[in-house]
C-alpha cells in the first residue's frame, strides 16, 4: 500500500485543523453535544461499532473543504455514547483504488481484529467512475492497515456501486451494498462469504418474486439489513423519489422495508416502503448491535446537495454534524427511535411546569434556552398547539386534522417552510436542541424530525400557544 501517501494525506489533515481551529471553534453554532467534523465537510456516519467496550464512530470527512470531495474517514471514540474523543485519522484516499474517495462502510470484530469494509472510488480525468470494495483491519482499533480490493464492480450494475455494510448469521458472513442497475433502478444487493474475502453475489435482496419493487428511485445508497425484534429490517437512502403529499420532500430520503430475510435464496419478503424520519436533514443513518444486545442507530444530520451551499457555517470552515445516537425497536409494525439513556448524563438543572391554556400564549422565560431537552406530557389537546423555539422553529399539533407539523426558517431564503406528518394523537414530545440542531421524538420515538436550524446566538425564546384548550405537563433540562 501507498504508505507514504496516506501518512501524507494524515498530515496534511492535521495541519488543516490546526490551521482553521480557532475559526471553527469561534463558531456559536458548534454543536455542544452532537459529533461534528473538526474542520470541514462531515457526511455519513461510517463503521459503527462497539469493540472491546469501546464505542466507534467513523464518518465521511473532506478536511480541506467544506465541499464534497475524496473522502477521509474521521474517527471518534467513546465508552458511554456521551463523551467522544477524536482518534487518529482513520482511513486516507492515498492508493489507487481510492483515490477519490474512501467511501462509506462499515466495521466488525472478527479473531482479536476490527475490520472494515468500505468503498474506493476512483474517477478518471473524463469523470468515468470506477468502484472497488475494500478491506482494512486493525489490532488496536486506532490503526488501520489497508488490505486493498476484496470484491470488484459485478456485472449487471452501473458503477454506482457502495457503502458495504457487513454482519455475521450463523456460520456465514453476508454483506448488503446499494446500488443502481443497468436500467437506472436503485437496488440493495446481498452477498455471501465463508472467509470474508471471497464474495459470492446472491442478487437484488428485494426481487422476491411477486413483490418485485421495480422503479423506485435511481440509486439506493446506504444500506442496512438487521434483525430488530423478530422482523427484518432493510434500511437505505433512495435517491430520485418524486414528493408525495406529506412524504418524500426532502431532496433525498431515508427508510426502510421490513419482512423476513430468507438467507439461503437472499431475499427479502418485504412490504411497502416508509420513512425514518419526518424532518428536514436526516440521511445515510447506519447501526450496530452492541455488547448489550441493543440496536443503535447514528445518521447523518445533512442531506447532500440539499441546500449545502448556504450553510451559515461555512464560513467557520466546517459543515454538518451527526445526529444523537438512538435505540431501535419494532413495535406494532413501526420501527421507532429513541435517544440513549446515557445521554441523560448531559441533563442539568431542571425545570418543571404544568399548564392549562385556553386560547393564550405563554412565555416561560426560566424555561428559555439553547440547549436543553424539553419533555411534554400533553394531557388535553383540544384544538391546536404549538411551540415556538428560540423565535426561529416550532412545532405544532392540529388536533382536528391530525397533523403534526414542524417549520423553520430556511436558511436559504429565510422564508418560513415546514414538514409535517399524520398522526392520531401526541401524547408525548421530547426535544434535543442544540445550538444549530432540533430533534423531536413523538410519543415515544413512533415519529422523528430531525433538522438543523440556524437562530442567532442570543435568541433564547420558548413560546408555547394554544387555540382552543390545551394540557400539558413541561419538564426542561439543561444539557451540558
Ligand atoms: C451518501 C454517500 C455514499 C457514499 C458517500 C460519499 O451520502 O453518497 O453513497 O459512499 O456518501 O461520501
Amino acid at each position: 500500500m501507498m504508505l507514504e501517501r496516506n501518512e501524507e494525506l494524515k498530515e496534511l489533515a492535521i495541519k488543516e485543523m490546526e490551521a482553521h481551529r480557532e475559526t471553527v471553534e469561534g463558531d456559536h453554532y458548534r454543536s455542544r453535544y452532537h459529533l461534528m467534523p473538526p474542520v470541514g465537510l462531515l457526511n455519513d456516519p461510517n463503521g459503527f461499532i462497539q469493540w472491546k467496550g469501546v464505542y466507534h464512530v467513523f464518518f465521511q470527512w473532506m478536511p480541506f473543504s467544506t465541499e464534497h470531495g475524496a473522502k477521509f474517514w474521521g474517527h471518534y471514540t467513546s465508552t458511554d455514547l456521551v463523551h467522544w474523543e477524536l482518534a487518529p485519522t482513520a482511513l486516507t484516499p492515498g492508493d489507487w483504488y481510492d483515490k477519490n474517495g474512501c467511501y462509506s462502510g462499515s466495521a466488525i470484530s472478527h479473531e482479536d481484529k476490527m475490520l472494515l469494509f468500505y468503498t474506493g472510488n476512483v474517477k478518471d480525468e473524463a469523470g468515468n467512475r470506477e468502484t472497488y470494495q475494500c478491506l482494512a483491519e486493525s489490532t488496536d482499533g486506532i490503526h488501520f492497515d489497508k488490505k486493498g480490493v476484496i470484491l470488484d464492480l459485478p456485472e449487471g450494475y452501473t458503477a454506482h456501486f457502495r457503502d458495504p455494510k457487513v454482519w455475521q448469521h450463523l456460520d456465514k458472513w453476508y454483506m448488503v451494498i446499494g446500488t443502481q442497475n443497468l436500467a437506472e433502478e436503485g437496488r440493495v444487493v446481498l452477498l455471501e462469504s465463508s472467509d470474508l474475502k471471497n464474495w459470492e453475489l446472491k442478487g437484488d435482496v428485494t426481487a422476491s418474486g411477486h413483490q418485485e419493487v421495480g422503479s423506485f428511485g435511481y440509486m439506493w445508497e446506504c444500506p442496512d439489513l438487521f434483525e430488530l425484534d423478530g422482523t427484518d429490517v432493510l434500511l437505505f437512502s433512495p435517491q430520485g423519489l418524486e414528493p408525495e403529499g406529506d412524504l418524500y420532500q426532502n431532496v433525498y430520503q431515508t427508510g426502510y422495508l421490513t419482512g423476513q430475510l430468507d438467507y439461503k435464496e437472499g431475499k427479502l419478503s418485504h412490504g411497502s416502503f416508509r420513512e425514518l424520519d419526518r424532518g428536514f436533514e436526516f440521511y445515510a443513518p447506519q447501526t450496530t448491535l452492541d455488547e448489550n444486545g441493543r440496536r443503535l442507530l447514528i445518521g447523518w444530520m445533512g442531506v447532500p446537495e440539499q441546500g449545502e451551499d448556504h450553510h451559515p457555517t461555512r464560513e467557520h470552515k466546517w459543515i454538518h454534524m451527526l445526529t444523537i445516537p438512538r435505540e431501535l425497536h419494532y413495535v406494532n409494525d413501526k420501527l421507532i427511535q429513541r435517544p440513549v439513556p446515557e445521554l441523560q448524563a448531559l441533563r442539568h438543572e431542571r425545570v418543571e411546569k404544568t399548564a392549562s391554556l385556553s386560547n393564550e400564549k405563554i412565555e416561560w422565560t426560566e424555561m428559555n434556552g439553547t440547549v436543553y431537552e424539553l419533555l411534554l406530557h400533553l394531557k388535553k389537546i383540544d384544538g391546536s398547539f404549538s411551540i415556538h423555539f428560540r423565535n426561529h422553529a416550532s412545532m405544532i399539533f392540529d388536533s382536528e386534522e391530525q397533523k403534526l407539523t414542524f417549520k423553520r426558517v430556511s436558511f436559504i431564503d429565510g422564508k418560513e417552510e415546514s414538514r409535517s406528518c399524520s398522526i392520531a394523537e401526541v401524547r408525548e414530545l421530547r426535544f434535543y436542541v442544540d445550538a444549530s440542531s432540533i430533534e423531536v421524538f413523538v410519543n415515544g420515538g413512533e415519529e422523528v424530525f430531525t433538522s438543523r436550524i440556524f437562530p442567532s446566538e442570543n435568541e433564547e425564546s420558548l413560546v408555547f400557544k394554544a387555540v382552543g384548550e390545551v394540557q400539558f405537563e413541561a419538564i426542561k433540562w439543561n444539557l451540558h
